[in-house]
């Protein structure tokens, strides 16, 4: 909530004082901007204490009027369209460059379980999804003041492995693994997929290198490392290009307890997988059948199907890694509020697995009850992302990797810059285009599936990436012509015209838009708050042609101001989505 809605709730809190008014009124922007700056919703309140609403707006209005700083309030239907002065304004933009307080006792954490790359897998154009999402929340959260640890989770464990182990010994080089692990990997593995069709026995082959890994056979394990290391080291490279950056990469192998290397230095794991399956029994949450596997039958009224949790030969699957990845996050001392999962829609069933095992299980168990925070753990799916020929792959049949993506946007940029004579650096070009590609997708709802259009992300003059990366450029353009610095201060407060006001106005919605990410982890209202921004500071610009040749100094003064605001807030926003911004366009 901002200044000028906070003195409004002063106002009606006076009438109401046992109420908790905040929830009971709502703020938005009237139909037209002549009619105010703030449209406040009575309905709530009205329904509240059985009243009409149109009643409940004409008496508020009337209370309104009479409070200093006002220069109008109208009821229409069940709101009030509320004008203030300039000089409120003026002190509404002050506000808007402040920092956000947070005082908390102890700080808050979240984990945000976000990339999940696998070993020997090239990352494709689907892996933009989770971690643009991902990212977005973290830097969200770490906004807000929370302690934030961004896990990888990276698939590094099953019997995969052994796939990857027994081609890499038949079609492998070393040459190879090195120039490129992944892309060699993925071959290797293709490879043996097909000789297995013809020789049934490769299925028993990789079937026992696995057991040798489990069993911590050195060089099974000097293989394991040198594959993760190299792919995972690849998967960050590709992370970074488009501003992702886990903190922590902990993969499912990790989980297995058998002491394998990890990437980083983390904490002990101290129930393994094997452990949290004995325990599991013994809480009567999962059962062990005649065969020796285990499984998880759930009440009938949570209608989730039952599943695996070991198998008959004793090896684990993806479900009993991420349960002993849970209980790990809890018990290891990150003491999380909150755990988001960011995954595809796929993923939707296994992570409902894991959440109601969860909750049976801190429910049940003696370390359950003692701890000190029950995280609150979610599901923040992403639905698919296609091309725009409705494929995601080549017509070779390959999946387009997320490598060409970004760089047949930035030939593209390259081309449409060209076209302009504009001539920009790698950096500035690479910016548009990782802008671009990361902004039209941020843009929706993240649980739709998505169809990605060049045309679209690269156009400049529509609901793009680049639109609002212009805006950016061109503020900061002005800015450096004008001189400008922070901190003069006005003989009075100017007059302010009707796009004034509203960019004002649109500034000081900024943490709206973060807390209405945050609400549902949805990175879209930010984008869009991003977007609609930029089309406010246009109107502004288009309709204040004198800018920088304006007579009144204290007008100019604020004008300007608005203009460093403007270009701030572009940054913060572009910086929690994790979007890059060129330096010139
Ligand atoms: N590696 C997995 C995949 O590619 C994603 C991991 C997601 N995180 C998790 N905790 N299961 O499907």
């Amino acid at each position: 909530m901002h200044i000028l809605q906070s003195r409004l709730l002063d106002i009606v809190k006076n009438s109401y004082p046992e109420q908790d008014i905040a929830k009971l009124l709502t703020f938005a922007s009237p139909p037209k901007p002549e009619l105010g700056d703030i449209a406040l919703g009575v309905f709530w309140l009205s329904k509240t204490f059985g009243v009409n609403p149109i009643e409940l707006a004409i008496q508020l209005a009337g209370l309104i009027r009479q409070s200093p700083g006002i220069v109008s309030a109208n009821a229409t239907g069940g709101y009030v369209n509320v004008k203030f002065d300039d000089a409120s304004l003026v002190e509404l933009l002050g506000s808007c460059g402040l920092p956000v307080c947070h005082f908390y006792e102890v700080q808050p954490v979240a984990v945000v379980d976000y990339f999940g790359a696998n070993v020997g897998k090239p990352l494709h154009i689907g892996h933009l999804c989770a971690p643009s999402i991902g990212q977005a929340i973290i830097n969200a959260f770490r906004h807000k003041g929370y302690r934030v640890i961004g896990d990888m989770h990276q698939g590094d464990w099953g019997s995969l492995f052994g796939k990857l182990a027994i081609g890499y010994r038949r079609f492998g080089s070393a040459e190879a693994l090195e120039a490129d692990a992944t892309e060699h990997l993925f071959e290797v593995y293709v490879k043996l997929t097909a000789a297995e069709a013809s020789d049934p026995s490769i299925a028993e082959e990789y079937r026992e290198a696995f057991q040798k890994l489990s069993r911590g056979d050195p060089e099974m394990v000097a293989l394991w490392l040198s594959f993760t290391q190299k792919t995972i080291h690849t998967a960050l490279e590709l992370g970074k290009r488009l501003l992702v950056f886990p903190d922590v990469m902990i993969g499912e192998a990790f989980y297995e307890g058998i002491g394998l290397p990890t990437l980083g230095n983390y904490p002990e794991l101290r129930t393994s997988m094997s452990e949290v399956v004995a325990e599991l029994i013994q809480l009567g949450i999962a059962t062990e059948n005649e065969d020796g596997s285990v499984g998880v039958i759930f009440d009938e009224s949570t209608k989730i199907p039952s599943c695996m949790l070991a198998k008959r030969d004793g090896t684990h699957g993806y479900l009993a890694s991420d349960l002993a990845c849970v209980k790990y996050r809890i018990t290891n001392g990150w003491n999380p509020e909150h755990i988001v999962y960011c995954m595809d829609v796929r993923q939707e069933l296994h992570v409902r697995q894991i959440f109601e095992v969860a909750r049976l299980w801190i429910e049940r168990s003696e370390w359950g009850k003692s701890i000190a925070i029950v995280p609150q753990c979610f599901l923040a799916k992403n639905g698919f992302l296609k091309l725009k020929d409705g494929a995601m792959s080549t017509r070779k049949g390959n999946i387009i990797r997320l490598g060409a993506l970004m760089d047949e946007g930035i030939s593209r940029v390259d081309a449409l810059l060209k076209e302009k004579w504009v001539a920009l650096d790698v950096k500035n070009t690479e910016a548009i285009a990782i802008g671009a590609i990361k902004y039209s997708y941020l843009m929706s709802d993240r649980e739709k599936d998505i169809v990605f259009d060049w045309d679209k992300a690269l156009n400049f003059e529509g609901h793009s990436g680049p639109y609002i990366q212009y805006s950016y450029v061109r503020a900061k353009n002005i800015l450096e012509k004008s001189g400008w610095k922070a901190g003069i201060a006005l003989s009075e407060a100017p007059a302010l015209g009707q796009y004034d006001r509203q960019l004002i106005s649109m500034l000081a919605k900024k943490e709206e838009a973060i807390d209405s990410m945050l609400a549902g982890y949805k990175p879209h209202h930010l984008a869009i708050y991003a977007y609609d921004l930029a089309t406010t500071f246009s109107s502004f610009y288009v309709h204040t042609p004198k800018l920088l040749d304006e007579p009144d100094a204290d007008l100019k003064n604020i004008r300007l101001e608005m203009v460093e605001r403007t270009l701030r807030t572009i940054e913060e926003v572009f910086d929690i989505l994790a979007i890059p911004l060129p330096e010139r366009m």
